[in-house]
């Protein structure tokens, strides 16, 4: 029942701009959890799905990637809409307009979307009280914060910090995003010295603020082998808790939907090698001293599993839900326990890195 009329709601969707469709779906997924009537009433879980990691308690590792719900509206929903985990933002100290609309584009024939949304969001204030007020009616579970700064801000570490400091309280994890391609010169935070400074500086400002708290960085999946390199060397000299792979691509290989022209970032079924092969690069790097997060063209339980193990310890996604709804994540949680079960893995942590 609740699927069908999902899948109604989705075809509804269809007919409005894409990111006034967006809009609206987190206000029916904000409204449905409201009225009771949400497709689950708490995390898809499982003793081989659940697990702990930086110390907290996670019922299944498949999360909601950062863009999703930039604003908080939708968190409760989420949660108990059975996603393992949810990350908000990207979020800013000062409120911001983004870039013009249109800036989020359909590529149905390829299954991907294409965005230059220029971190548009309500700023820190705005979003912490929201999330407050969610926390204290009862959203209970892990949720992230990823780090945006303000266009006009020559120092971004500065702006990173600053949203950390703010939500310090009510954040589970921070993740410093380095690798928007929509904000000029972001992504040369992720050179060697650049990379190492902005997240000293960030793991200081959560030493000061929110001790224990993790800090992930989010890279690219358009770094090369050195860029890599540099980038995996960075993260791991500053001491940074885990590695998101990947962000949206500047790539547009085989694609074709007609809006395969817009600028922007590229996500969804054909970043899904790409994303899958900078992961293991990454896993490889890091040798375990440090969980992964991979993210980046997931649609199934299938791709959500080879993430694994591949050496990811959690998976997100953002686009396959444009196309399926948000109940995909709990269907891909359920997907990942049968190919578990089947393969004799007694949990998530056994299957990371299998394939390494
Ligand atoms: C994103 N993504 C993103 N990432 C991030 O770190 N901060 C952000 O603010 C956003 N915003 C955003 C908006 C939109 C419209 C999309 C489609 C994506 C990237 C996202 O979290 C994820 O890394 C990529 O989209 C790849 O995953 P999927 O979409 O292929 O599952």
């Amino acid at each position: 029942m609740n699927e069908a009329l999902e899948r109604v709601g989705l075809r509804l969707l269809r007919a409005f701009e894409p990111e006034t469709a967006h809009g609206l779906a987190l206000k029916a997924m904000a409204l449905r959890d409201r009225a009771g009537l949400a497709p689950m009433t708490g995390p898809r879980t499982s003793p081989r799905l659940a697990g702990r990691l930086w110390g907290l308690d996670l019922p299944n590792p498949v999360g909601v990637a950062a863009g999703f719900d930039k604003n908080a509206e939708a968190v409760g929903a989420g949660l108990r809409g059975g996603a393992g985990f949810v990350e908000i933002g990207a979020v800013t100290p000062q409120p911001q307009q983004g870039n013009a609309r249109p800036r989020l584009f359909r590529l149905s024939a390829d299954r991907a979307a294409i965005n230059r949304f220029g971190f548009n969001n309500q700023g820190m204030e705005a979003i912490a009280a929201r999330l407050e007020t969610a926390r204290a009616a009862g959203a209970v579970g892990v949720v992230g914060v990823n780090l945006g700064a303000n266009k006009e801000t020559e120092d971004k570490a500065e702006d990173y910090a600053a949203v950390l400091t703010r939500f310090a309280a009510s954040a589970d994890f921070f993740t410093v995003n380095v690798s928007s391609p929509n904000t000029e010169r972001l992504r040369d935070l992720q050179g060697r010295e650049a990379l190492e400074a902005v997240a000293r500086r960030c793991l200081a400002a959560r030493d000061a603020a929110a001790p224990a708290k993790p800090v992930l960085v989010k890279i690219a999946p358009d770094l090369d082998e050195a860029g890599l390199d540099a980038a995996v060397e960075a993260a791991l000299a500053a001491g940074v808790d885990g590695i998101v792979a990947t962000n949206t691509t500047l790539a547009r290989d085989d694609l074709a939907s007609p809006a395969r022209a817009q600028a922007g970032g590229l996500s969804g079924r054909p970043l899904r090698a790409r994303a899958h092969a900078v992961l293991r690069g990454v896993a490889r790097r890091t040798g375990g001293r440090v969980p992964l997060i991979g993210v980046g063209g997931i649609e199934t339980a299938e791709d959500a599993y080879a993430r694994i193990r591949a050496g990811a310890r959690l998976v997100q996604l953002y686009t396959a839900m444009i196309y399926e709804g948000p109940s995909l994540i709990p269907r891909i949680a359920r997907g990942l326990d049968a190919l578990l079960e089947r393969d004799g893995f007694a949990s998530v942590d056994d299957a990371v890195g299998a394939d390494l």
